[in-house]
């Protein structure tokens, strides 16, 4: 039987579709075929022409009752979820840290559930990896959106009558959203400055031609994430960047710890302290926010300072968004389908180390242990050919 990969439509507010028509034909090569609910991706621009050689179907329900594997940008629609067999594989971004509630109604559902967020930052998963492909269009667009709203330029300007001086432009956390915003500032004729905890990114910022400001805090966590702050070095954090913060036109902010909210790095007073038409686009927005008084989906003003809390940056360019994610989503498939046959090799430690449900059950070491659940050691079912996963991403990662 041929494997058939199921495309239900995206969320109302979800403009990427994970299917377009390079990576129809790449499944046909591999002998799977594609169903697609129709509308599912008129958002991402996605044309039938385009995609070319896919079936269609009307309703969600007809393309999870059609399929053994779902691929999809973010949760189901619940209806959809309960609609899943037990043994048929979801992917996409899954939010495993959601809650026990959420881990947990998939596992009782007895569906293989790769969260996408759970790969392992290995060299080999690097062409799978949807966090670091939407990243980084989310840290170019954090740049479009301060560049619109700014009330200067951003490069220099030589006119008739003198000089504009380029705008200053301040990035916290250089990671790949980061690390794209340094790269997009630099390319708009920005000065630019750079800041994250881990300590190797001072030669990823000074590679970009951006200056690396030093707080001192050097925070390296497992596996080559950063680690949670201490109290003490918070306070160090703030004081030692308040005047990279006053000094900035336009600032934005990526930092992360995975499963944990984001960090407030930068607090009210230092906004406060910010010049009058300053700039802030707080990336970490939807998962707590790096600035105190931020509120995600809002531009607000605090103090003489506009403080931009976006949601679903990468929706904002989905038809290269979804050609990314549909790239990464194929990369993760591929060794999964053998002369269209969908054959899953738990020995994989990517394949392992994305699972976050299998055989009704939580199977990921990380997940498990933020969410309070039991430490996932039995093999999942079945045993001969399915150890369980418990390789946790944070541990088999590498720069
Ligand atoms: P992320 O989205 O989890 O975090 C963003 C950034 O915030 C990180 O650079 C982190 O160090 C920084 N951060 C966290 N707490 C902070 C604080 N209190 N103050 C300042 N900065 C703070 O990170 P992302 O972008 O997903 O990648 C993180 C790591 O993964 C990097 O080492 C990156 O090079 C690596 N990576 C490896 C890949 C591979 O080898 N396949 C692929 C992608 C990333």
């Amino acid at each position: 039987m041929t494997v058939v990969i199921g495309i239900p439509a995206s969320a109302a507010d979800e403009t990427r579709s994970p299917i377009v028509g390079d990576v129809v034909k790449k499944l046909a090569g591999l002998g799977a075929r594609v169903l697609v609910q129709r509308g599912a991706t008129d958002a991402s621009f996605a044309t039938p022409e385009s995609l070319g050689d896919v079936d269609w179907v009307d309703t969600s329900a007809e393309v999870i009752a059609g399929s053994d594997v779902i691929w999809t940008i973010g949760n189901l629609a619940p209806a959809d979820q309960a609609a899943m067999r037990p043994g048929q594989v979801l992917m996409g971004l899954l939010t495993p840290y959601a809650g026990v509630d959420h881990a947990n109604a998939l596992a009782a559902q007895g569906i293989t559930a790769f969260a996408m967020e759970l790969l392992p930052r290995i060299s080999r998963a690097q062409s799978m990896d949807i966090l670091s492909s939407q990243g980084s269009a989310s840290g170019y667009q954090c740049v479009l959106i301060a560049a619109a709203r700014a009330p200067k330029f951003f490069p220099m300007l030589t006119y008739a009558a003198g000089t504009i001086r380029p705008s200053r432009v301040l990035v916290i956390g250089a990671g790949v959203a980061g690390l794209q915003a340094i790269a997009t500032a630099k390319r708009l004729g920005a000065m630019v400055q750079g800041y994250d905890v881990r300590p190797e990114t001072r030669e990823q910022v000074e590679s970009l031609g951006a200056k690396f400001v030093d707080t001192g805090v050097s925070a390296a966590g497992e596996g080559g994430y950063a680690r949670e702050l201490t109290a003490e070095e918070i306070d160090k954090q703030r004081a030692a960047l308040a005047k990279a913060v006053a000094d900035a036109d336009i600032l934005i902010t990526t930092a992360a710890v995975p499963g944990k909210k984001a960090p407030v790095i930068v607090t009210r007073a230092m906004v406060e302290a910010m010049k009058p038409g300053s700039i802030v686009v707080d990336m970490a927005a939807e998962g707590g926010g790096n600035v105190e008084g931020t509120v995600a989906g809002k531009d607000l003003l605090v103090g003489s300072a506009r403080v931009v809390g976006p949601t679903n940056l990468p929706g904002r360019m989905p038809v290269h968004t979804s050609e990314m994610f549909a790239k990464n989503l194929l990369n993760f498939t591929t060794p999964m389908i053998n002369d269209g046959q969908l054959t899953i090799d738990w020995t994989d430690e990517v394949i392992a180390g994305t699972a976050l449900t299998h055989g009704g059950r939580v199977v990921h070491a990380g997940v498990a242990k933020v969410l309070g659940l039991p430490e996932p050691t039995a093999p999942a079912a079945p045993a001969a050919s399915a150890p369980a996963p418990t390789t946790d991403n944070a541990e088999g990662k590498e720069a």
